[in-house]
């Protein structure tokens, strides 16, 4: 999971620690929503300075922690109210049982309950990371607490599942700190998609020759990833239909790993029509190896290369959902499916991105250089469509995605649902 550089930049977060062990965690949490560019202020309960002292996180934090609402050093002794007033989100990570069964009442007992109730609520969002052990989790009391706070507008992330710091597996775990950063940076995010169902394709494929040998490519599904990733965050409800690569799913987006075209197109065309967007990021192989051998080609011991190897043609997914009744629009409407493809050139990229769009009948066609974005962290894109061009000037692929996510919003007929 990656955070870019400024994705916090200008943002200021209070993060509360409640007591439990993963406050160790909490520690790297504040490295990285300051490398992100936030500013952070820690407050401690004093279960949480058990685990973790103060001077870590302030050391870390490059500001004084509050461990407790009884502090003189304030000229008005109002800390609790200060402190929210100017944050853009309060973060509790870790948040223990006893912690959220306080937020639940409505307590104001000590420093950072009493900060949560007197936040402003309207416009600094209360997230909560819970951390415990599974038994804890499982209990419902626990459950009953969470609803009370689901319903009072509190964000839940996590808990993540897995070995436990006692050494029992199960539910219970705090998110991962790069996990709750980019939950952060995703909360940030405009919800321009909000309610839209979204489905991306992304990577090569691969089209076996044999057990061990295969035609692909040189795609490294960043590009895809990235814009299920800014979808996601703008709000969509994201299926990201992957080739083979070695990439984490972005959070929140339901990913389904396939091999050839041939499966990727069996996983696209049925599910396209229950979506609003398609986007077509996949370097698709072209060509597929007519059959495959049973068995691992063998060399002969003349040196000779195996026998010609012929090629057939494989289905164009994006032609194919672009035919579907949903992605048709009548005349003076928009299409119900929005079908976008992205164009792999080596040069001429204008011409060849406006070919493509009219052959495949689509609404937008994003070209770039293959040698440009293979594999590399940024690109420069070239949208086009039926009334023009425009560039995205070369930029990490986050970023481009959340503007080409941004362009796509703005092309989407109104929301009925
Ligand atoms: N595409 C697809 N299925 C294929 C081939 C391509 O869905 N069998 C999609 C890609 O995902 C991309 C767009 O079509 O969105 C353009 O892919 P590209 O490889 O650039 O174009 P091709 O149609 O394959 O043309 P060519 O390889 O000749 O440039």
């Amino acid at each position: 999971m990656t955070t870019l550089a400024a994705d916090l930049q200008g943002r200021h977060i209070v993060l509360g620690l409640s007591g439990g062990i993963a406050c160790y965690k909490a520690a790297q949490l504040v490295r990285e929503l300051v490398q992100a560019g936030a500013s952070v202020q820690v407050v401690m309960t004093d279960a949480a300075r058990q685990f973790i002292t103060p001077i870590t996180m302030q050391a870390l934090s490059g500001r004084r922690v509050w461990t407790s609402p009884w502090d003189s050093t304030e000229p008005d002794a109002m800390a609790h109210i200060h402190l929210t007033r100017d944050a853009d989100a309060l973060l509790v990570a870790p948040a223990s049982a006893d912690f959220i069964a306080r937020l639940a009442q409505g307590r104001a007992d000590e420093v950072l309950s009493l900060l949560c109730l007197a936040r402003p609520i309207e416009r600094c969002p209360l997230l909560v990371a819970p951390a415990m052990n599974r038994e804890m989790w499982a209990h419902p009391a626990t459950g009953r607490n969470l609803a009370q706070l689901v319903a009072d507008g509190v964000q839940v992330l996590g808990p993540d599942s897995g070995e436990q710091a006692c050494g029992e597996v199960g539910d219970g775990r705090m998110l991962e700190p790069a996990v709750l950063c980019a939950e952060l940076v995703a909360l940030f995010q405009p919800k321009r998609l909000l309610g839209r169902r979204v489905l991306v394709t992304a990577g090569p494929t691969f089209e076996p020759i044999d057990p061990v040998r295969g035609l692909t490519n040189r795609s490294s599904g960043k590009m895809g990833f990235a814009v299920a990733r800014a979808a996601q965050e703008a709000g969509a409800a994201v299926t990201l239909i992957a080739g083979p690569v070695a990439l984490p799913t972005p959070r929140g987006v339901h990913r389904i790993d396939v091999e050839t075209a041939q499966q990727m197109h069996d996983a696209v065309l049925p599910l396209a029509p229950q979506h609003d967007v398609f986007i077509a990021t996949a370097a698709v192989a072209d060509w597929r190896p007519a059959t495959v051998a049973p068995h691992k080609l063998k060399k002969t011991a003349e040196g000779a290369a195996p026998a010609v190897l012929t090629l057939v043609e494989n289905i164009d997914i994006l032609a194919a959902v672009a035919q579907l009744p949903q992605a048709r629009a009548a005349a003076g409407q928009r299409p119900g499916l929005l079908c976008v493809g992205f164009a792999a050139e080596s040069e001429d990229l204008l011409r060849h991105a406006r070919e493509k769009l009219v052959r495949k009948n689509v609404a937008l066609m994003v070209a770039n250089l293959g040698s440009a974005t293979f594999g590399q962290d940024d690109n420069t894109l070239l949208l086009v469509d039926a009334e023009g061009q425009r560039e995205l000037p070369r930029a990490p692929k986050l970023t481009l995605a959340r503007q080409l996510i941004a362009d796509i919003a703005r092309r989407l007929a109104p929301h009925t649902a």
